[in-house]
């Protein structure tokens, strides 16, 4: 029976299974991020750790855990948080969840522009505050989608799925991607392109690229200078792919005409002006958050944590 530390509470379904394989778990009591402090008083003596996108795990936690511990499975696609070399050097394996959210945080992406497009928060307050008068002809002018170009950076399963569904509404789909996607292209009809050219061509344009040293601030002043005045940006990626101040000048003088975040650059924390701004739309980083795929996402975690401690490969190891 091996000892398992989660880092707050999660849907219990990946949880049963732990406990159905004879494991005993521990969770993190709080609705709160964990400490750094607490983090490495409680992973002491444990074989598996259950991590979230808020934690950092390094060899610091390797240490304070000790030389027991065989897996990290983190309860998120990215792993950002994580200091794979780190842990692989100390022989602790790392999983993620990758596949079970492709469909929600696609979904989400499309939401996000939707809303943006339509304008639907800023009408949703207008209506709330008592300004709702009457039909007029000028009022809460939004963006037809059907016919634009949606530029895709990074192509793999939630970029897919983002083209799938705006190709369903007859959005014209450009991509950047390191490879060509041949299925993308064959499918919806896709152009490959550079990034500058993406930027300058497209009506929409929708982040799908890990965190990585050549992914931080892709887009930045310069590359927010070369999208089109009407462009719309959405991220549901991570944060710092994104320049955020330099986002919100472009936004605050209608350099691009609007953003859907899901993601920041340090969150929880925004950069200074973003949520004064009504040409954007936000969400606190619940792109994957549906009942589903919250479910599949622990049940993931919770077989790669049981197949390692049998001396399995999991399929999602990092
Ligand atoms: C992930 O999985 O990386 C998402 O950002 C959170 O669900």
């Amino acid at each position: 029976m091996a000892k398992i530390y989660v880092t707050r509470k999660i849907p219990d379904s990946g949880i049963k299974l732990l406990k159905k394989a004879g494991h005993t778990v521990r969770i993190y009591a709080h609705d709160k991020p964990i400490t750094r402090k607490e983090l490495l008083k409680n992973v002491k003596g444990v074989d598996a750790i259950l991590s979230l996108l808020t934690d950092r795990i390094d060899a610091g936690v390797v240490k304070a855990a000790g030389s027991q511990l065989k897996i990290v499975a983190n309860y998120a696609v990215g792993y950002d948080n994580i200091d794979v070399e780190a842990l692989k050097k100390a022989g602790v394996k790392v999983a993620n969840t990758p596949g079970v959210l492709n469909g929600a945080v696609a979904e989400h992406a499309i939401a996000l522009l939707m809303a943006t497009a339509k304008r639907i928060p800023e009408a949703d307050a207008f209506i709330r505050a008592g300004k709702y008068v009457g039909w007029k002809p000028m009022l809460l002018l939004g963006t037809e989608l059907a016919g634009k170009t949606l530029g895709i950076i990074g192509t793999g399963r939630i970029g897919f799925g983002v083209a799938r569904r705006a190709a369903a509404m007859g959005i014209k789909i450009a991509y950047v991607d390191v490879r060509k996607n041949l299925k993308l292209e064959k499918e919806f009809g896709a152009k490959k392109m550079s990034l500058d050219r993406l930027l300058k061509t497209s009506d929409f344009v929708s982040l799908h690229v890990p965190l990585l040293p050549s992914t931080r601030h892709l887009i930045g002043a310069k590359q927010l200078r070369m999208m089109k005045k009407t462009a719309i940006l959405i991220n549901t990626s991570r944060g710092p792919v994104i320049d955020e101040v330099a986002l919100v000048r472009s936004l605050k003088s209608a350099r691009i005409a609007a953003a859907g975040l899901d993601v920041f650059e340090h969150e929880p924390k925004l950069a200074p002006g973003l949520k004064k701004l009504k040409n954007v739309v936000l969400t606190p980083h619940t792109a994957s958050a549906t009942v589903e795929t919250r479910q599949a996402m622990s049940e993931l975690a919770g077989h790669a944590i049981i197949d390692v401690l049998k001396g399995k490969i999991p399929k999602n190891l990092v």
